[in-house]
């Protein structure tokens, strides 16, 4: 017997008498690894003369063959038998409740727009959308926009780059375009009422105003609407959004280009322990704008001016969720902070309706 021999039998009795994983590894290593036996036989070859290494080539070669082979088997049989004594020790209770998948939270802008939608709904107003990048004409133009008007200023609205000829797009400034969409949707003779809520973009940037915000528009066009219409409306909508029903409302005389005559609201708030809470009236707080639709805009939307009138309002979401829910920085709204929304975050489906609060 050569000394090849005698080792490929003492290894491959090693590995047999091997009696679990680790003792496998040692075997394996002893042979195979840097510093192992076989490795040491294989470095022999490079100083044979050529002859010697066309017999001991093939021999050192298949003894290593022979050692890798009996090492994987034997790794095969230990991981059957240690699954094998698993599944003989092991019991699985399917009685046992399964493990909780973290559910997600809603977000308290997509709970303040369902919320908007839920009582407006009752109030027989669809949703309405309309599109983010927009057109100079719908965003500005047809709301009665002067061309000197602020808001259309290169610093405060985000433009796109001017092709030859090609409509002016911008970010919509404001959620009021959609007033003119969904007028010329309705085709200029039949009744609206709908709610837009939505993005907008300015370029704005402090603890209360980020660049990215969101707006809600509410439109009603019908003959013989009054200003007496926007105000129950807006009431009742107040009421039934903060659940309270000591809401009062001041409407304070103002100017936007798109209403005549228009009106900023203003919502009577308590103070409890130093925090402004809604409701009552310790002092007052601006919530909204609104104002009975501009004939030049009932115009733009293809309605008769003469024969359709209407109210509008426009209202800042996030600032209804900060003061319906308490949180005081804008700018975390929008950070994506896991532990934000763990905190200020909704269970599904508790939204507020006419006839109740939260979960009626
Ligand atoms: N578009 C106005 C803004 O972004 C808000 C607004 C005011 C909308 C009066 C209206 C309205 O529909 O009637 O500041």
């Amino acid at each position: 017997m050569t000394d090849l021999d005698q080792l490929r039998d003492h290894l491959l009795a090693a590995v047999e008498a091997s009696g679990g994983l680790d003792a496998l590894d040692t075997v394996r290593v002893g042979a195979l690894g840097k510093q192992g036996t076989i490795t040491g036989l294989l470095k022999t070859l490079g100083g044979m003369s050529p002859e010697q290494r066309l017999v001991e080539g093939p021999r050192i070669q298949g003894l290593r063959e022979a050692v890798t082979a009996a090492i994987a088997d034997k790794k095969a049989a230990l991981d059957r038998a240690d699954l094998d004594a698993r599944l003989a020790r092991e019991t699985l209770d399917m009685t046992l409740p399964a493990d909780g998948v973290g559910a997600g939270s809603v977000h308290p802008v997509s709970q303040v727009m369902d919320e908007l939608a839920e009582i407006f709904a009752d109030l027989g107003f669809a949703v309405a959308t309309g599109p983010e990048i927009e057109d100079d004409w719908y965003n500005f133009t047809a709301l009665n926009i002067p061309e000197t008007h602020p808001a259309r200023a290169m610093h405060d609205t985000f433009y796109f780059p001017e092709g030859e000829g090609e409509r002016k797009m911008l970010l919509r400034t404001h959620t009021s375009p959609v007033q003119i969409r969904a007028m010329q949707a309705a085709g200029g003779n039949k009744p609206i009422r709908i709610i837009a809520p939505g993005r907008t973009y300015r370029s704005d940037s402090d603890a209360t105003h980020t660049p990215m915000f969101h707006q809600v528009e509410g439109l009603v066009i019908d003959k013989g609407i009054t200003l007496g219409h926007l105000k129950w409306t807006l009431e009742t909508f107040l009421k039934a959004f903060f659940e309270r029903d000591d809401i009062v409302l001041r409407l304070r005389p103002s100017y936007f280009p798109f209403t005549e005559p228009s009106a900023e609201v203003d919502v009577g708030f308590s103070l409890v322990n130093g925090k402004r809470v809604i409701g009552g009236s310790d002092g007052w707080m601006e919530v909204l704008g609104s104002g009975m639709v501009h004939r030049t805009v009932i115009e733009a939307g293809g309605y008769d001016p003469d024969e359709w009138q209407g109210f509008a309002f426009g209202c800042g979401i996030d600032r209804l969720a900060m003061l319906k829910y308490g949180m005081d920085d804008l700018r975390a709204f929008f950070d994506g902070d896991i532990r934000w929304l763990k905190h200020y975050g909704f269970a599904a489906l508790d939204v507020p309706t006419l006839s109740g609060g939260v979960g009626a």
